[in-house]
């Protein structure tokens, strides 16, 4: 074996996140940790890198016992990380991030030339040819994470842990992050793999551990697994299976109208559109990552303002010219980096759900005590946040959990048009039906939400309606029996213009 951890515990206040936890990689493997929001699976690889101390358990690598005090411990021992977010430095080079911190030299001195020669070299290995001295920031997130990788694995090179690494890639992205994974694999690593994807799941891994409130429920082979008793093990219960409502609801044109966008557009960003959203509706904004499916969200929320075009609801024409602008019509947004944009780490949970609402209001008018602890416990309650009370750090949530914090901050401002960009996204299974429904409920109390998914099956189950976007363009609106995985598909795929383009 590899690598074995036996026992291992970590509590913190409030919360034992780890409990027992029994867990080992063989070399030669891809191992999936899975696991509801906070279920303790990046707690677990924490306490594996040295970012956190475990309060108990061993931990054997090669055979000897290890305790890494830090991660620069633990990628000496041979455990490198790579986490979604990409830890290099933009506006170094290529070659610079890859080799930093130990660049070949001469005399003493960095030998720039070496640094690239290498540099080369090792990326070359992983079928990257690229210009190792352009900034690493003008590279695509798939090349940086690759990168990333191959630091990670240069350093150390015995164990890859990987938590939620295409969390942010397109499909094409994450088949070169797997390929390298692949070849890795054969080199005889041991990797570890976090995700809520479960398609990548199935297609990639060997084994799955599945963990659930800080215990270890299962370790099984991948191939000996269906899905359904995967969530089930996730769940820790029978996953009653729901039909998704089909909501091919015909009638939908005849409802009033309520917002209708004409012409909208600016160069370079998205080429004008007209879009009507009716009261109660859900519209689908479905498009390949960077078709411009969430450059028109942000004309339509003015966080870049529209050069051609207006917006106009029943009363006349709408100020759309910044979010402020956007807020006080009426509209929100929620967009797809929660994690950078969305949430003030120390503050507590009640106070980032009640943030929203407050500056709307005023800083001078503070809403009362009461209303705001109504407010958070009600929205933890129903998004199923997971923690042990509404006055915790949101810093201190799972990712996933903080996610479902900064959708409760919009929710509670309870906007007439919600824009959702990917809101699923990083979100596990038993959430993510949650949160649909949540959305069908809004709609019928009157809000009209507008989501953008990479998910098709989530559009297909919660949209009314779904407008395609490819090269920057609004190519196609599907609505009623039209709202198909296929015809979704087939109109992102197809290169010439449908016959009823928006
Ligand atoms: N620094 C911390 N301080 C306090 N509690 C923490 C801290 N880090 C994690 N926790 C708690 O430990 C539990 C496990 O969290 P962890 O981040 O390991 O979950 P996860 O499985 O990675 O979830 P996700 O899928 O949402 O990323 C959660 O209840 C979380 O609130
Ligand atoms: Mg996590």
């Amino acid at each position: 074996m590899l690598l074995s951890v036996q026992a291992m515990t970590k509590t913190f206040p409030g919360t034992r996140a780890l409990d027992a936890v029994d867990f080992d990689l063989r070399a030669g493997e891809v191992h999936a940790l899975l696991g509801e929001n906070g279920a303790g699976k990046s707690t677990l690889i924490k306490c594996l890198t040295g970012a956190y101390h475990r309060d108990g358990g061993t931990v054997t690598l090669d055979g000897a016992q290890i305790t890494p005090r830090s991660t620069v411990e633990a990628q000496e021992l041979g455990i490198g990380t790579v986490y979604q977010e990409v830890n290099l430095l933009p506006n170094l080079t290529v070659a610079q991030n890859l080799m930093f911190g130990r660049e070949p030299r001469r005399w003493g001195l960095i030998d720039g030339r070496a640094v690239r020669a290498r540099a080369r070299e090792v990326l070359t290995s992983y079928g990257l040819e690229i210009d190792v001295d352009r900034d690493l920031g003008s590279y695509s997130v798939a090349i940086q994470q690759i990168i990333a990788i191959a630091r990670a694995v240069s350093l150390s090179g015995k164990v890859l842990i990987l938590d939620e690494p295409t969390a942010s890639l397109d499909a094409a992205e994450v088949r070169m992050v797997f390929d390298v994974v692949r070849s890795l694999r054969e080199r005889g690593l041991g990797i570890v793999f976090v995700s809520h994807f479960l398609d990548q799941v199935f297609e990639l891994t060997d084994r799955v551990t599945v963990l659930r409130n800080g215990q270890k429920i299962t370790t099984e082979s991948t191939a000996d697994l269906d899905r359904v008793r995967l969530i089930e093990h996730m769940l820790g219960r029978a996953l009653e299976v729901e039909v998704s409502d089909q909501s091919a609801d015909e009638t939908y044109h005849r409802r009033p109208e309520m917002l209708s966008f004409r012409n909208f557009g600016r160069r370079t960003v998205v080429e004008p559109f007209d879009l009507d959203v009716t009261k109660g509706e859900v519209v689908g904004l479905a498009g390949l990552l960077g078709s411009g499916r969430t450059e028109s969200a942000e004309l339509m929320f003015g966080v870049r303002s529209a050069q051609t075009g207006e917006a106009r609801d029943q009363t006349g024409k709408l100020d759309l010219s910044g979010p402020r602008a956007a807020i006080a019509a009426g509209f929100g947004f929620a967009p797809e980096d929660r994690k950078t944009d969305g949430i003030v780490a120390d503050l507590s949970i009640r106070k980032n759900i009640v943030l929203g609402l407050q500056a709307r209001r005023g800083w001078a008018r503070p809403i009362a005590r009461a209303e705001q602890n109504r407010l958070a416990d009600d929205y933890i309650a129903r998004l199923d946040i997971r923690t042990s009370g509404r006055e915790k750090a949101i810093g201190d949530l799972s990712g996933g959990n903080q996610q479902k914090v900064v959708l409760a901050r919009w929710l509670a401002m309870n906007p007439r048009f919600l824009i959702l960009d990917e809101p699923t996204r990083g979100i596990d299974v038993g959430a993510h039906a949650e949160i649909l429904r949540l959305i069908r409920e809004l709609t019928q109390a009157g809000m009209s939400v507008l989501v953008i998914s990479s998910e098709i099956d989530e559009l297909v189950a919660v949209a009314d309606r779904v407008i395609v976007v490819r090269d920057r363009r609004h190519v196609a609106e599907l609505s009623g029996r039209r709202v198909t995985g296929d015809e979704i598909m087939r109109a992102i795929a197809s290169d010439d213009e449908e016959g009823d383009a928006a």
